[in-house]
């Protein structure tokens, strides 16, 4: 079999770890030929293009990035770099002219619906669920989530610092898109005593209330996670928001930290590297059993795999019932 492989997306830690649990499987074990295919599905519409040797993965198990370079180009969508053309159509001729058996997509949910719409057209399409947001449906983690967290609870661990010292309440906006798993993980890690998530209502006076009965029990200064996807003005970012109108609700100190793409920088954490290795591998087995359209997932314990079809574009969200959230309360975590 000769498999080519893209990454597709938001950059996370743990892409290349997946790309070396692919292609190492595919060479080593299954005697596979592996082309990389460069910046995503940009990649296929110009042939752009090398062949993966055992050379060409040493050291990518810590590294965080990809190796074959990503963007967001979305074949079905006019835009990017090859216009006025049938770009579906153009990747199924490129694909041929490449030799390719099958393509393995590793991506977040923009990723993952155009693979289905191209595994729909006939092409042997196998995906790996990627991103930092956790946010991908039928999975219940992917890789890149945990290095994420891992980091923005130490950003929250260094705020309860300069908080304590200033008397201050301390915001901290962090990624995750429409969803709020990053906020609610890194939150509760991180011992936040606001955590506001986009799937759950929010008032600044009941912010105020928890921030001011923390005074009053003496505790001068509160830490408040943001997910960038809440409800705004509609103006400024989540974090900036929120903060000023903690200060002009409560008339404490309130300062704000953006936390961006840091928490898509760096090397994966073991977790990550051990989920994008099995997931990877997985990968590869699916494709040696001839099973394509379907989507690499973690189900409890389990490395699993579900139809592409399935996916659909549904979003996984928070829900109030998680048991994060519900122990959250009991312990006086305000969700907003
Ligand atoms: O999907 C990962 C993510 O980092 C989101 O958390 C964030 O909202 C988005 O990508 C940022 O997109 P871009 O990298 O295109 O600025």
């Amino acid at each position: 079999m000769r498999i080519g492989i893209l990454t597709s997306g938001g950059d996370c830690p743990g892409i290349n770890a997946t790309i070396r649990g692919v292609c190492k499987t595919a060479i080593h074990h299954y005697g596979f030929e592996v082309i990389g295919i460069h910046s995503g599905f940009q990649g296929l519409l110009t042939k752009d293009t090398e062949e993966i040797t055992r050379h060409s993965l040493s050291g990518l198990l810590n590294l965080g990035g990809t190796m074959l370079g990503t963007s967001r180009e979305n074949p079905f969508k006019r835009n990017g770099v090859v216009s006025g053309v049938n770009k579906p159509a153009l990747i199924e001729r490129n694909v041929k002219e490449l030799g390719l058996d099958c393509i393995v997509c590793i991506g977040g949910n923009g990723t993952t619906q155009t693979a289905a719409r191209l595994a729909e057209r006939g092409l042997n399409i196998v995906s790996v669920p990627k991103t930092i947001d956790n946010d991908i449906w039928g999975t219940d983690f992917s890789f890149g989530f945990d290095s994420a967290v891992s980091i923005a609870t130490d950003a929250i661990d260094r705020l309860h610092c300069t908080a304590s010292a200033h008397k201050r309440v301390m915001v901290i906006e962090v990624m995750g898109h429409k969803a709020g798993w990053i906020a609610l993980y890194a939150g509760m890690a991180g011992g936040s005593d606001v955590i506001l998530l986009p799937e759950i209502s929010y008032s600044i006076h009941r912010i105020g209330s928890a921030i001011l009965e923390r005074l009053k029990q003496g505790k001068p200064y509160s830490i408040v996670t943001v997910a960038e996807g809440i409800p705004t003005d509609g103006r400024k970012r989540a974090g900036e928001y929120i903060a000023q109108e903690i200060e002009y609700e409560t008339g404490i100190e309130t300062r704000e930290t953006v936390l961006g793409y840091i928490q898509r920088g760096g090397s994966p954490t073991p977790f990550d590297r051990n989920l994008a290795t099995r997931m990877g591998g997985h990968a590869t087995e699916l494709i040696a059993n001839g099973q394509f359209g379907r989507m690499v997932a973690l189900r409890g314990n389990d490395i699993t795999s579900i139809p592409l079809a399935e996916t659909g574009g549904k979003l996984k969200v928070v829900t109030e019932d998680h048991d994060l959230v519900v122990q959250g309360r009991r312990m006086g975590v305000c969700f907003g």
